[in-house]
């Protein structure tokens, strides 16, 4: 089988681990965590970082941050992942969702005017499959209308736009350090911002809101603490993450290469403006090709063993248990839906498993009616 993703163990993790042991130090109060946090904070150019136990941690206190509660509105993109919705439905507000932009995935900054309410709070933005959003027209935009910039990077560490990182733009940024991510702490997140007043804020709210008494407690509080194992994976991980970035941009080099004549396949692109990190190589068939997205999905999983993966769903689809966003229309995040898919892409990925996965690509018959 060709997984997705194979994770690569970065180099220094055995020895960080073994200080973990050596030293008795597990909990998030070990040393490890700051260093990581201090790392990470410089490495993207800002001011403070704060570490939690996951990306959706993460979002809930970046939020929770910036105020957002019951009655308030929040911008995000209609494709995305779960954790984006859940997170302001933690807090109490509304996830209003916009489209995405057909070549970048990631929320279209022309429709996002339009979604702002007198209760608009914050827009949360993208950088999907490592591929920043564009970044100053949605910076023109919430500065206009007085509202607040997330950044979810999660699917984005080291992506650059304009020259600065992916998290270093808006109000407040998160990340993700699942183990698929390119810097990893097997779970794990982070929250950064130029704004200590905030990270303050996600500081006292993820570790049970103590008051300046411990055990006296100001409010509802959380326990979204990273412990200091994860860190040390964490601060190993970190340290590779220029190869990494290297790795993952020859990866895409290789696949376009490969599979750039197939007819009807659309590959991921990156804007003049930006350095994609390719996180994941993410490609979408056309609808008129000969075969469907899930029958090429199919085929790679039966006749190669190559495991791929679907785009996540727009909120109607995602949510239709629930019934939510019945009457709303996302074209292009419902055409995403049911045409992308990405490839094995993960930094332990092998170059022999990428190119099994371009020949099995290329003789998938994609091209037959295009
Ligand atoms: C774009 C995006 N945001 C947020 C998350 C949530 O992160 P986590 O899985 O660490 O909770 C993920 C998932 O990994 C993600 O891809």
């Amino acid at each position: 089988m060709i997984p997705v993703n194979r994770p690569s163990i970065p180099k220094k993790a055995k020895a960080y681990l073994s200080e973990c042991v050596r030293s008795g130090w597990f909990s998030s109060e070990g040393p490890f965590v700051a260093r990581f946090e201090n790392s990470f904070a410089r490495y993207l150019g800002v001011k403070y970082a704060s570490s939690t136990s996951s990306g959706t941690a993460a979002l809930h206190l970046a939020l929770m941050a910036l105020g957002v509660g019951p009655g308030d509105e929040v911008i995000l993109p209609a494709m995305t992942i779960a954790s984006c919705y859940f997170a302001v439905w933690y807090t109490g507000a509304k996830a209003m969702p916009v489209d995405v932009d057909e070549e970048t995935y990631c929320i279209n900054p022309d429709l996002i005017e339009k979604a702002i309410t007198k209760r608009t709070k914050a827009i949360m933005v993208v950088h999907l499959f490592g591929h920043p959003c564009d970044m100053d027209p949605i910076m023109r935009i919430a500065k206009k209308h007085r509202i607040k910039v997330i950044e979810d990077a999660a699917e984005a560490h080291g992506a650059e736009y304009k020259g600065k990182k992916a998290g270093s733009i808006g109000d407040m940024a998160i990340f993700s350090f699942y183990a698929n991510k390119i810097v990893t702490t097997g779970e794990g997140g982070m929250v950064v911002s130029n704004n200590k007043k905030y990270i303050d804020i996600v500081n006292k709210l993820k570790s049970l809101n103590h008051s300046k008494t411990r055990f006296i407690h100001d409010g509802i509080g959380y326990n979204y603490l990273m412990s200091n194992m994860q860190a040390a994976v964490g601060l190993a991980s970190l340290e590779e993450i220029d190869a990494s970035i290297k790795k993952k941009r020859a990866m895409a080099t290789y696949y376009t290469k490969q599979l750039q004549n197939i007819p009807g396949l659309t590959l991921p692109i990156e804007k003049p403006w930006t350095k994609n990190v390719y996180w994941m190589y993410a490609v979408t068939i056309n609808q008129k090709s000969a075969r469907s997205r899930d029958n090429v999905m199919k085929h790679l999983a039966a006749t190669h063993g190559i495991q791929t993966r679907t785009f996540f769903y727009s909120p109607r689809t995602a949510f239709k248990k629930s019934g939510l966003y019945k009457t709303y229309r996302f074209p292009v995040a419902e055409r995403l839906e049911k045409t992308g898919f990405y490839l094995p892409s993960g930094l332990g990925n092998s170059i022999s498993e990428f190119a099994t996965t371009s020949r099995a690509l290329m003789h998938s018959s994609l091209s037959k009616t295009t």
